[in-house]
């Protein structure tokens, strides 16, 4: 579809046709990886071009960990600037009570949506932000090089080692020095919160806290999960990956320079791209299982609030479901490989012509695993925290992971005392 056509598609969508009382100058909030800049403004400028208002972004840095922190500051603080902040799916219990209840506003919306997904930003009955996409990670493998050495892509963890090993020893051989085996997020951040939950669901370690809000993280399965993944750091992956986020790892990647990758479906739309040295030679499967367990995706995702610090609420309010609108959502599936929100776009041909992960991840997004940020409520950036750090530190070296998740442990009961809250 043209621009224009999706904009008056937008626009009759969401009742923006006629004119408006007023011209709201908004600003939107919104960390990126990769195009998430350039597609937002190209979507604000045909919302523009129909509802008369004006919006800027504020642009922050990749990390959602950096974001979170400093919009728990703005909102503290009660900041009137920003009227709509673009949010992680794990923040909803943190961030409630600063934003503003869409629930009569999406009460048409909501419907179309992955009701799990609306459920997880529904706080205390209250829908505190609207979904934009959703996130599940894949396994990136090159074709080309599987192909070479009469490879599979790996099935489990153990696999995906030793297929890593071997080309990875076989291109430097043959004097491809750069060559890596497996990149993936080793920063001490929300990312390897991420990658760590996945290698510890898959190996029958439990999601850290269960969802009834009991800490089950001290156990020996992810306890070896963990180490296995300090065996990969200076061996099929660079020591650098202890600093890797999602842009670093797609970075190795794209140059051509790693066998395997693991990261978000946005990487898959780039990796294609006119400039990737990897174009046309790689393909995505889930991510593989520890032995006797079975493959776990994170659940990621991103969505819109409205600050109840807004001075432009109604406004925001009508950004907020433009951006969330199926129109809106086919668009950035077509051109950024985001996955919706919303269930029958995984059918959309187009969407399926365009970008094969899409129509592809619907099962890995239905049996996605979420971060423990429902039950450990307001304290989960903390509980996350002491996560990432337990994990990169083993992964760096300092303590083994049994040592590690025992001090873990005990971090999170001084957190949890008899509860979350
Ligand atoms: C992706 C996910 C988000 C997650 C982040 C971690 O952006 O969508 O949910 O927190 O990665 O780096």
């Amino acid at each position: 579809m043209k621009l224009r056509k999706i904009a008056v598609a937008l626009a009759a969508a969401s009742g923006l046709a006629g004119g408006h009382a007023f011209a709201a100058e908004l600003a939107v909030v919104s960390g990126a990886v990769g195009k998430d800049i350039s597609e937002l403004r190209m979507q604000l400028d045909a919302f523009e071009e129909e509802s008369g208002h004006t919006v800027k972004i504020v642009e922050m840095p990749a990390s959602t960990t950096d974001q979170f922190g400093q919009y728990r500051l703005w909102l503290s603080a009660g900041n009137e600037d920003i009227d709509v902040y673009r949010t992680d799916v794990i923040w909803a219990p943190q961030l409630a009570s600063s934003f503003v209840d869409l629930t009569e506003a999406m009460k048409d919306e909501v419907g179309k949506h992955n009701p799990s997904i609306i459920e997880s930003q529904t706080v205390d009955g209250k829908l505190v932000a609207f979904p934009m996409y959703t996130d599940a990670p894949a396994l990136y493998y090159r074709t080309d090089l599987l192909e070479k050495y009469g490879k599979e892509p790996p099935k489990t963890w153990a696999e995906l080692t030793e297929i890593a090993q071997e080309i990875q020893d076989k291109e430097r051989e043959a004097g491809n020095t750069q060559m890596n085996g497996f990149v993936f997020q080793g920063a001490p951040y929300e990312g390897l919160t991420c990658d760590g939950l996945e290698w510890v669901k898959s190996n029958g370690g439990g999601q850290i806290v269960s969802p009834d809000g009991e800490i089950t993280i001290n156990n020996e399965k992810a306890a070896a999960a963990i180490d296995m993944a300090k065996g990969w750091v200076g061996t099929i992956a660079p020591e650098g990956v202890l600093s890797y986020k999602e842009e670093e790892s797609r970075g190795v990647w794209q140059t051509g320079n790693a066998v395997f990758m693991r990261n978000w479906p946005y990487a898959y739309a780039l990796s294609n791209g006119d400039d990737s040295a990897v174009k046309g030679k790689f393909d995505v499967v889930p991510l593989p299982a520890g032995e006797g367990g079975s493959s776990a995706a994170c659940l990621g995702g991103w969505n819109l609030a409205v600050s109840k610090y807004s001075q432009n609420q109604e406004a925001a309010i009508e950004l907020v479901k433009y951006l969330g609108s199926e129109a809106a959502q086919k668009q950035r599936a077509i051109n950024q490989s985001r996955l919706p929100t919303i269930p029958a776009l995984y059918d959309d041909p187009e969407i399926a012509e365009a970008q094969p992960i899409v129509a592809e991840w619907g099962s890995v997004v239905e049996n996605a695993v979420p971060r423990p940020s429902a039950p450990t409520k307001r304290q989960y950036n903390e509980v996350s925290k002491e996560f990432w750090t337990a994990v990169n530190e083993t992964l760096s070296g300092r303590g083994t992971a049994a040592e590690n998740l025992d001090t873990l442990e005990k971090r999170l009961r001084r957190l949890k005392r008899s509860a979350w809250e």
